[in-house]
């Protein structure tokens, strides 16, 4: 009753369950690029369970009035836990996390404490939610990927999968770009250029053709603490300017402040 998406044998480096209604909404993304790759190669592994296979009658309803009244449908505990329940008594127990707008926002740090979990589980709501004792008796954790609302909790998963895979070594090709990245030293990354030098009158910085590495690294490093004071000042703080980042900047001549205040 469930769908395995891995060609390999191997054991998976990251391994995950997903329960959703939607399971043919993951086709193409589990298909295509290096997360297409990964699965073939049997370092990820996912595992698809409908609940709708596990819904009793002729039409297999699996949603339900909610009660004490409101608008929408709720999906019913029975098929959402006897999909969890197969799912692991086939491939074993795993660390489940329930998608939901009213969960722990979802970050690069909650990416890297899951990409060593090892066995996910992704549990997608649809409708206006899912039966609370679903989460009561099941969730690990309660995430939510941002403060909106989607229709489910597919595109949250898929959000999920990708960040997580690519911090399994392989996965992404080049371990030392993770590294680098933006959120990674609470920093948003620094600009990109490749050919050619001048595109439509704007021109590539003249250091970064310059070949003096040390440089390079300075002048990325100042651009990427510009563009957080500029664009997300909230990092700056949680992340106050370091030491390093302030003699980069030109020490104490620079009469900037050097980091924002709280507002109040
Ligand atoms: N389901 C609906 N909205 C969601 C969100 N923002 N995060 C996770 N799951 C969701």
């Amino acid at each position: 009753m469930s769908e395995e998406t891995n060609v390999s044998s191997a054991t998976p480096l990251l391994d995950v369950e997903l329960v959703t209604l939607f399971p043919e909404m993951f086709d193409s993304f589990l298909a295509a690029s290096l997360l297409g790759r990964a699965i073939e190669n049997g370092i990820v592994r996912v595992n698809r369970t409908s609940p709708r296979d596990y819904a009793p009658g002729r039409h297999r309803q699996v949603d339900d009035s909610p009660y004490g009244g409101g608008p929408g449908m709720i999906l019913r505990p029975e098929p959402v836990v006897a999909a969890i329940e197969a799912a692991e008594a086939e491939r074993g127990r795993a660390f489940r996390l329930m998608l939901s707008p009213a969960g722990r926002l979802f970050d690069q740090a909650f990416a890297a404490e899951l990409a060593g979990r090892g066995r996910l589980m992704l549990i997608c709501g649809r409708y206006e939610g899912v039966d609370e004792r679903v989460a009561d008796l099941f969730a690990d954790e309660i995430v939510s990927i941002g403060d909106y609302v989607l229709a489910g909790g597919e595109i949250a998963a898929a959000v999920i999968i990708e960040a997580v895979a690519r911090l399994i070594p392989s996965v992404l090709g080049c371990e030392a770009s993770t590294l680098d990245e933006s959120f990674s030293a609470a920093r948003l990354e620094y600009p990109q250029w490749t050919r050619p030098p001048t595109f439509r009158g704007l021109a590539v910085p003249d250091v970064l053709l310059s070949g003096n590495h040390a440089q390079v690294e300075g002048w990325r490093r100042l651009e990427s603490l510009r563009r957080t004071q500029q664009r997300r000042p909230d990092l700056l703080l949680r992340h106050p300017v370091t030491d390093e980042e302030e003699a980069l900047q030109g020490g104490g001549k620079d009469k900037r402040r050097k980091n924002p205040k709280k507002r109040t």
